[in-house]
C-alpha cells in the first residue's frame, strides 16, 4: 500500500443526501454471518460484535437479507412480519443495538422489503385462510376459482419461480398465486390496504435508523389479471415491455412515487435499490429519483471473465445510469448465484444464466473440474475491478475471503425450496449461504454454534477471518486495502477508457488519475507508466501476470 492513505479524512456519518452514491455496501445473510447465542443460527447480536470488522473492512453501507419472523420456507424471504425480528436473531431491542454501533462506526443500514408476497404464516394470509370466497380479507391476495368440478383444477398451468405450480388449492374451490414457494402468496397491489401497510413498514424502520431498502422482486408488484387468464406458454411468448401480466408493468412505478414521498420526508431522504430483472432498457425508470432511485445492475454478475463483455457491460450501464440521473450498482456475487470464485473457475457456461455452475453443484462439484486456483486469481482481479468502477459496489459476504461456493452440502440438510421443487434439475443456492469463516479451526469455525445450520467443509478453516487476516497476501487484505484507497480516490463518478495493445487487457482511468489494468489473458503484459497502488496477484518481472489486475495512479 502506498501513502495515499495518509491523506484519507474519515467523514462522520452526516446528512449526505447522495451517500449511497459510490458506496460501497456489504451484503449480510443474517442467518450465516455470526451466531452470538450459540443455536446454530446467525443473529442481530452475532452482528453487533462484528461491526468492529466491518469497520476495518471499510464499507460504507450494510445491506440486511430478511431478519424478520419467519419460517424459512425461503431463507427468509416469507415474511410473518415486516415489523418484528426473527426471535432466533433477536429483539427490536438488538436491532436498535445494532444500528447504533454500526452508524457508531461510520456505516449505514439496509435493510430488505418484501414487498410481492408475505409468508403463510403472516396474520393477512391465516385471516384469508379463514374467510370465505370474496371476503375482504381474501382481496388482500391473488385468490381465483379454481377450473372444472368444484373448482379442482388450477385457474391456469403456471410454473412457480422453484419450479411445480404457482396456483395452490385452499380446499374450498379456490387457489391462491404463489409465484415463488407455496408458503409465499402474492399480495394484491390493488388494494389499497396492502399500500398503507408498507408505507407503515417503511416509516417503521425509517424511524428506528435505517438509512435505506433494498426492494426484493420490484418489478412483479403490479400485476394485470383478466378474468381469463392466459396460459404460461402465452405468457412465455410475451414481451416484457410493459403488457406483460405479472412482470415489469408500467402503474408499478405508481408504487414507488407513492414509497419516494415517504423516503424523502425523512433527514437525509432514505434510499432504496430495486432488485428488478427486467430489460436493461427499462431499468432506468426503477433507478428514477422520483422512484426508488437505484436498480440493481447484474450484468457483471452474469458475464463470463471476458474483456469484450466486461467492457461493454461498463458502458451500457454508465449510460443507463445517466438516463435516470441515478448512479450504478456492481454485483458479482449474492446470496442467489453460485459465487464468482467458482464460477471463474468452471469452464465457460457451465450451466445457465444466473444458475451458471449448477451443472458442477448438481454433480455434487466433481464435474466439471473446479480449477479453485484460476477461479480465486479472476476473482480477486474482478473484484478489483468492481471497486474501482464509478457506482456503487455490492460485497456479499465471504467474497472478501475469497470463499468458493460449497457443493458437498448432503440433500438432507439443503434447505433451499428451489432444491426441493426441481429435483435433478436445481441444486439450489445453499452454497452460497453456508456460516462464514472466522477462525482456522474450532466449532463451527468461530460461527459461534457447535455446529452451523448449513454444515461447513473442512476447507473453510483456510479461508477463514483468523487465517486472512494476519497474511497481507490474503484476499481479505486486498478488499480491505482496495476499500480504503477507493475512499481517498473515489472521485466523480466518470471514466475514460485507455488503448491498449491487447483485447485481452482492459486499461481505465478515474478523474483523480487513478485507475485499473486489468489482464483477462494468461500471458503476462507490459504495464503503462505509473505507481502500483495494489495488485491482485505479484508482477512477473515488472510486468502483469496472467489473470490479474493493478490499481495504477498516473506517474
Ligand atoms: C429474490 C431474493 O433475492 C431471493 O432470495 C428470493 O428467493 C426471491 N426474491 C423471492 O423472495
Amino acid at each position: 500500500m502506498t501513502d495515499v492513505l495518509e491523506t484519507t479524512v474519515t467523514t462522520p456519518l452526516a446528512d449526505d443526501a447522495t451517500w449511497w452514491r459510490q458506496a460501497a455496501v456489504y451484503q449480510i445473510y443474517p442467518r450465516s454471518f455470526a451466531d452470538a447465542n450459540a443455536d446454530g443460527i446467525g443473529d442481530l447480536p452475532g452482528i453487533t460484535a462484528r461491526v468492529p470488522y466491518l469497520r476495518d473492512l471499510g464499507i460504507d453501507a450494510v445491506w440486511l437479507s430478511p431478519f424478520y419472523p419467519s419460517a424459512l420456507a425461503d431463507g427468509g424471504y416469507d415474511v410473518d412480519d415486516y415489523r418484528d425480528v426473527d426471535p432466533r436473531l433477536g429483539t427490536l431491542a438488538d436491532f436498535d443495538a445494532m444500528v447504533d454501533a454500526l452508524h457508531g462506526a461510520g456505516i449505514r443500514i439496509i435493510v430488505d422489503i418484501v414487498p410481492n408476497h408475505t409468508s403463510d404464516r403472516h396474520e393477512w394470509f391465516v385471516e384469508a385462510l379463514a374467510s370465505p370466497a370474496g371476503s375482504a380479507a381474501r382481496a388482500r391476495y391473488i385468490f381465483r376459482d379454481g377450473l372444472g368440478p368444484n373448482g379442482s383444477l388450477p385457474p391456469a398451468d403456471w410454473t412457480s419461480a422453484f419450479g411445480g405450480p404457482a396456483w395452490e388449492p385452499v380446499g374450498d374451490g379456490q387457489w391462491y398465486l404463489h409465484y415463488f414457494a407455496t408458503e409465499q402468496p402474492d399480495l394484491n397491489w390493488d388494494n389499497p390496504e396492502v399500500h398503507e401497510d408498507f408505507l407503515t413498514t417503511l416509516r417503521f424502520w425509517s424511524d428506528r435508523g435505517v438509512d435505506g431498502f433494498r426492494i426484493d422482486v420490484a418489478h412483479g408488484l403490479a400485476k394485470r389479471l383478466d378474468a381469463e387468464l392466459p396460459t404460461q406458454a402465452e405468457m412465455d411468448a410475451m414481451p416484457k415491455d410493459g403488457g406483460h401480466p405479472l412482470w415489469d408493468r408500467d402503474e408499478v412505478h405508481e408504487i414507488y412515487a407513492e414509497w419516494r414521498r415517504v423516503f424523502d420526508s425523512y433527514t437525509p431522504p432514505r434510499t432504496a435499490v430495486a432488485e428488478a430483472w427486467v430489460d436493461s432498457s427499462r431499468r432506468p425508470r426503477y433507478a428514477s429519483p422520483d422512484g426508488l432511485g437505484q436498480a440493481f445492475n447484474f450484468d457483471l454478475l452474469e458475464s463470463e471473465f471476458d474483456a469484450a463483455e466486461f467492457r461493454s457491460i461498463v458502458t451500457a450501464n454508465l449510460a443507463l445510469a445517466a438516463a435516470s440521473g441515478s448512479s450504478t450498482t456492481w454485483v458479482l456475487s449474492n446470496h442467489d448465484v453460485v459465487r464468482h470464485a467458482t464460477r471463474y473457475g468452471l469452464p465457460p457456461r457451465s450451466g445457465i444464466d444466473e444458475k451458471h455452475g449448477s451443472q458442477w453443484l448438481l454433480s455434487g462439484g466433481v464435474t466439471p473440474v473446479l480449477d479453485r486456483e484460476q477461479g480465486l486469481r479472476r476473482a480477486r482481479a474482478a473484484s478489483l475491478f468492481m471497486l474501482a468502477l464509478p457506482g456503487s459496489a455490492y460485497v456479499y459476504q465471504g467474497e472478501e475471503l475469497g470463499l468458493h461456493e460449497v457443493a458437498e452440502i448432503p440433500a438432507a440438510e439443503r434447505q433451499d425450496p428451489a432444491f426441493f421443487r426441481n429435483p435433478g434439475i436445481d441444486i439450489g443456492r445453499d452454497g452460497c449461504r453456508v456460516p462464514i469463516p472466522w477462525t482456522r479451526d474450532g466449532s463451527s469455525f468461530g460461527f459461534g454454534a457447535e455446529s452451523a445450520h448449513l454444515p461447513q467443509p473442512s476447507w473453510f478453516g483456510d479461508s477463514s477471518v483468523e487465517a486472512e487476516a494476519a497474511d497481507p497476501a490474503s484476499t481479505l487484505s486486498l478488499y480491505r486495502d482496495a476499500l480504503a484507497l477507493r475512499h481517498a480516490l473515489q472521485g466523480a463518478e466518470e471514466l475514460e477508457w485507455v488503448t491498449t495493445d491487447r483485447a485481452d487487457v482492459l486499461h481505465f482511468r478515474r478523474p483523480n488519475g487513478w485507475g485499473i489494468v486489468l489482464n483477462f489473458g494468461t500471458e503476462p503484459v507490459a504495464l503503462p507508466a505509473g505507481e502500483v497502488l495494489i495488485a491482485s496477484a505479484s508482477l512477473v518481472g515488472g510486468r502483469l501476470a496472467g489473470e490479474s489486475a493493478v490499481w495504477l495512479r498516473a506517474a
